[in-house]
Protein backbone atom coordinates (compact mmCIF):
# COMPACT_ATOMS: atom_id res chain seq x y z
CA UNK A 1 0.00 0.00 0.00
CA UNK A 2 2.75 2.27 0.05
CA UNK A 3 2.20 3.34 3.60
CA UNK A 4 5.45 4.02 4.86
CA UNK A 5 5.79 6.98 2.65
CA UNK A 6 2.75 8.92 4.04
CA UNK A 7 4.17 11.46 6.09
CA UNK A 8 2.68 10.75 9.66
CA UNK A 9 0.58 8.17 9.00
CA UNK A 10 1.09 5.55 11.99
CA UNK A 11 -1.38 2.72 11.25
CA UNK A 12 -0.10 -0.36 12.93
CA UNK A 13 2.22 1.68 15.63
CA UNK A 14 -0.38 3.92 17.92
CA UNK A 15 -1.48 2.80 21.42
CA UNK A 16 -4.89 0.12 21.76
CA UNK A 17 -8.17 2.03 21.48
CA UNK A 18 -10.31 2.64 24.59
CA UNK A 19 -13.03 0.92 22.93
CA UNK A 20 -13.79 -2.47 23.00
CA UNK A 21 -14.30 -5.24 20.19
CA UNK A 22 -17.97 -5.83 21.72
CA UNK A 23 -18.14 -2.03 21.72
CA UNK A 24 -17.35 -1.99 17.56
CA UNK A 25 -19.87 -5.09 17.29
CA UNK A 26 -23.03 -3.21 19.13
CA UNK A 27 -21.96 -0.25 16.82
CA UNK A 28 -21.74 -2.12 13.96
CA UNK A 29 -25.37 -3.72 14.57
CA UNK A 30 -26.44 -0.34 15.47
CA UNK A 31 -26.07 1.11 11.94
CA UNK A 32 -26.35 -2.68 10.15
CA UNK A 33 -23.41 -3.21 9.21
CA UNK A 34 -22.96 -6.51 8.35
CA UNK A 35 -20.68 -9.09 6.46
CA UNK A 36 -22.30 -7.81 2.84
CA UNK A 37 -21.08 -4.46 3.86
CA UNK A 38 -17.27 -5.45 3.67
CA UNK A 39 -17.69 -7.44 0.78
CA UNK A 40 -19.36 -4.45 -1.19
CA UNK A 41 -16.44 -2.41 0.76
CA UNK A 42 -13.69 -4.41 -0.77
CA UNK A 43 -14.89 -3.42 -4.05
CA UNK A 44 -15.23 0.30 -3.93
CA UNK A 45 -11.95 -0.27 -3.10
CA UNK A 46 -10.86 -1.41 -6.02
CA UNK A 47 -13.24 1.02 -8.28
CA UNK A 48 -12.16 4.01 -5.93
CA UNK A 49 -8.11 2.96 -5.59
CA UNK A 50 -7.10 4.94 -8.70
CA UNK A 51 -9.56 7.93 -8.47
CA UNK A 52 -8.34 8.72 -5.06
CA UNK A 53 -6.50 12.04 -5.99
CA UNK A 54 -9.77 13.03 -8.27
CA UNK A 55 -11.86 12.34 -4.93
CA UNK A 56 -9.38 14.55 -2.70
CA UNK A 57 -9.78 17.07 -5.26
CA UNK A 58 -13.24 17.35 -4.49
CA UNK A 59 -13.18 17.43 -1.08
CA UNK A 60 -10.17 19.27 -0.81
CA UNK A 61 -12.49 21.81 -3.06
CA UNK A 62 -14.95 21.91 -0.56
CA UNK A 63 -13.18 22.38 2.33
CA UNK A 64 -11.04 25.62 0.76
CA UNK A 65 -14.51 27.13 -0.14
CA UNK A 66 -15.54 27.20 2.81
CA UNK A 67 -13.87 29.54 5.61
CA UNK A 68 -15.28 28.14 8.50
CA UNK A 69 -13.41 24.74 7.69
CA UNK A 70 -10.34 26.15 6.09
CA UNK A 71 -9.75 27.61 9.29
CA UNK A 72 -8.75 24.25 11.02
CA UNK A 73 -5.84 24.19 8.48
CA UNK A 74 -4.94 27.51 9.07
CA UNK A 75 -2.83 29.71 11.84
CA UNK A 76 -5.05 30.82 14.44
CA UNK A 77 -5.13 34.32 12.41
CA UNK A 78 -6.53 32.43 9.24
CA UNK A 79 -3.66 31.63 7.23
CA UNK A 80 -3.89 28.18 5.67
CA UNK A 81 -0.79 26.53 6.17
CA UNK A 82 -0.08 24.52 3.01
CA UNK A 83 2.48 22.02 4.15
CA UNK A 84 -0.35 20.89 6.68
CA UNK A 85 -3.09 21.09 3.73
CA UNK A 86 -0.63 18.16 1.59
CA UNK A 87 0.70 16.34 4.59
CA UNK A 88 -3.09 15.25 5.83
CA UNK A 89 -4.26 15.21 1.91
CA UNK A 90 -1.95 12.07 1.94
CA UNK A 91 -2.82 10.36 5.22
CA UNK A 92 -6.34 11.32 4.13
CA UNK A 93 -6.03 9.00 0.69
CA UNK A 94 -4.77 6.29 2.80
CA UNK A 95 -8.05 6.17 5.04
CA UNK A 96 -10.24 6.05 1.78
CA UNK A 97 -8.04 2.91 0.89
CA UNK A 98 -8.26 1.81 4.41
CA UNK A 99 -12.34 2.18 4.86
CA UNK A 100 -12.31 0.03 2.12
CA UNK A 101 -9.91 -2.64 2.54
CA UNK A 102 -8.96 -2.41 6.05
CA UNK A 103 -9.99 -5.66 8.36
CA UNK A 104 -11.87 -3.90 11.21
CA UNK A 105 -10.20 -5.24 14.04
CA UNK A 106 -8.05 -4.46 16.88
CA UNK A 107 -5.46 -2.20 15.11
CA UNK A 108 -8.06 -0.65 13.16
CA UNK A 109 -9.78 0.35 16.32
CA UNK A 110 -6.41 1.81 17.75
CA UNK A 111 -6.16 3.98 14.34
CA UNK A 112 -9.71 5.54 14.91
CA UNK A 113 -9.06 6.53 18.52
CA UNK A 114 -5.77 8.33 16.77
CA UNK A 115 -7.49 9.86 13.82
CA UNK A 116 -10.08 10.95 16.91
CA UNK A 117 -7.36 12.33 18.92
CA UNK A 118 -5.59 14.22 15.93
CA UNK A 119 -9.61 16.25 15.50
CA UNK A 120 -8.91 17.45 18.97
CA UNK A 121 -6.45 19.00 21.62
CA UNK A 122 -4.95 16.11 23.06
CA UNK A 123 -3.21 15.43 19.29
CA UNK A 124 -3.91 18.03 16.94
CA UNK A 125 -1.16 19.80 15.07
CA UNK A 126 1.67 17.50 16.79
CA UNK A 127 1.84 15.24 13.84
CA UNK A 128 2.90 17.37 11.48
CA UNK A 129 4.40 19.94 13.71
CA UNK A 130 2.21 23.14 12.83
CA UNK A 131 0.45 26.40 14.60
CA UNK A 132 -2.69 25.85 13.93
CA UNK A 133 -6.22 26.22 15.94
CA UNK A 134 -6.30 23.79 18.28
CA UNK A 135 -9.16 21.35 17.60
CA UNK A 136 -12.25 20.47 15.04
CA UNK A 137 -15.14 21.16 16.56
CA UNK A 138 -17.46 18.26 16.87
CA UNK A 139 -20.23 19.29 15.20
CA UNK A 140 -18.34 19.78 11.84
CA UNK A 141 -17.62 16.33 12.05
CA UNK A 142 -21.10 15.31 12.13
CA UNK A 143 -22.06 17.34 9.25
CA UNK A 144 -19.51 16.45 6.62
CA UNK A 145 -20.53 13.10 7.04
CA UNK A 146 -22.65 13.84 4.06
CA UNK A 147 -20.51 15.64 1.61
CA UNK A 148 -18.12 12.96 2.32
CA UNK A 149 -20.80 10.42 1.64
CA UNK A 150 -22.43 12.10 -0.82
CA UNK A 151 -19.68 12.96 -3.28
CA UNK A 152 -17.99 9.43 -3.57
CA UNK A 153 -21.47 7.90 -5.29
CA UNK A 154 -20.44 9.73 -8.75
CA UNK A 155 -16.76 7.68 -8.36
CA UNK A 156 -18.05 4.66 -7.84
CA UNK A 157 -20.38 4.84 -10.40
CA UNK A 158 -17.35 4.99 -12.88
CA UNK A 159 -16.47 1.96 -12.74
CA UNK A 160 -18.26 -1.41 -15.08
CA UNK A 161 -20.62 -1.36 -11.97
CA UNK A 162 -24.36 -2.47 -12.44
CA UNK A 163 -26.44 0.46 -10.68
CA UNK A 164 -27.33 -1.88 -7.78
CA UNK A 165 -23.82 -2.49 -6.92
CA UNK A 166 -23.16 1.13 -6.97
CA UNK A 167 -25.90 1.65 -4.47
CA UNK A 168 -24.87 -1.30 -2.65
CA UNK A 169 -21.36 0.62 -2.36
CA UNK A 170 -22.53 3.25 -1.59
CA UNK A 171 -24.51 2.51 1.78
CA UNK A 172 -21.69 0.45 2.91
CA UNK A 173 -19.42 3.52 2.59
CA UNK A 174 -22.25 5.49 4.58
CA UNK A 175 -22.43 3.19 7.03
CA UNK A 176 -18.63 3.02 7.65
CA UNK A 177 -18.22 6.93 7.76
CA UNK A 178 -21.36 7.35 10.03
CA UNK A 179 -19.56 4.45 12.30
CA UNK A 180 -16.02 6.15 12.28
CA UNK A 181 -17.32 9.83 13.03
CA UNK A 182 -19.40 8.17 15.91
CA UNK A 183 -15.86 6.20 16.77
CA UNK A 184 -14.38 9.66 16.65
CA UNK A 185 -16.99 11.58 19.00
CA UNK A 186 -15.23 9.41 21.88
CA UNK A 187 -12.64 11.69 23.17
CA UNK A 188 -15.23 14.97 22.58
CA UNK A 189 -17.82 12.81 24.76
CA UNK A 190 -15.97 11.13 27.34
CA UNK A 191 -18.39 10.76 30.02
CA UNK A 192 -21.59 9.86 27.82
CA UNK A 193 -20.19 7.92 25.10
C1 LIG B 1 -7.22 14.75 9.78
C2 LIG B 1 -11.00 12.34 8.04
C3 LIG B 1 -13.87 15.96 9.36
C4 LIG B 1 -9.97 18.72 9.73
C5 LIG B 1 -7.98 13.78 9.22
C6 LIG B 1 -7.49 12.51 8.77
C7 LIG B 1 -8.56 11.84 8.27
C8 LIG B 1 -9.72 12.67 8.42
C9 LIG B 1 -8.58 10.45 7.66
C10 LIG B 1 -6.05 12.04 8.81
C11 LIG B 1 -5.86 10.99 9.88
C12 LIG B 1 -4.40 10.62 10.04
O1 LIG B 1 -3.65 11.45 10.56
O2 LIG B 1 -4.02 9.50 9.63
C13 LIG B 1 -12.12 13.10 8.29
C14 LIG B 1 -13.47 12.70 8.02
C15 LIG B 1 -14.29 13.70 8.43
C16 LIG B 1 -13.43 14.75 8.92
C17 LIG B 1 -13.86 11.38 7.37
C18 LIG B 1 -15.80 13.82 8.43
C19 LIG B 1 -16.63 12.84 8.18
C20 LIG B 1 -13.06 17.06 9.48
C21 LIG B 1 -13.53 18.42 9.56
C22 LIG B 1 -12.42 19.19 9.64
C23 LIG B 1 -11.26 18.31 9.62
C24 LIG B 1 -14.98 18.90 9.58
C25 LIG B 1 -12.39 20.69 9.71
C26 LIG B 1 -12.11 21.37 8.65
C27 LIG B 1 -8.89 17.87 9.86
C28 LIG B 1 -7.57 18.31 10.24
C29 LIG B 1 -6.78 17.16 10.27
C30 LIG B 1 -7.63 16.06 9.91
C31 LIG B 1 -7.13 19.73 10.52
C32 LIG B 1 -5.31 17.07 10.67
C33 LIG B 1 -5.25 16.77 12.16
C34 LIG B 1 -3.81 16.70 12.68
O3 LIG B 1 -3.30 17.75 13.10
O4 LIG B 1 -3.23 15.60 12.68
N1 LIG B 1 -9.33 13.86 9.00
N2 LIG B 1 -12.14 14.34 8.85
N3 LIG B 1 -11.71 17.02 9.53
N4 LIG B 1 -8.90 16.52 9.69
FE1 LIG B 1 -10.50 15.41 9.37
Amino acid sequence: MGETTIAGYDYGEVKPSPVTREELELLKRSVLFGPEDEAALRRAGEVLGGQVEDVLDVWYGFVGANPHLLAEFSTPEGEPVTAYLERVRGRFGQWIRDTCARPYDDAWLAYQEEIAERHTPEKKNKTDGVTSVPYVPLRYLIALIYPITATVRDFLAKGETPAADVDAMHEAWRKSVIMQVALWSRPYATALW
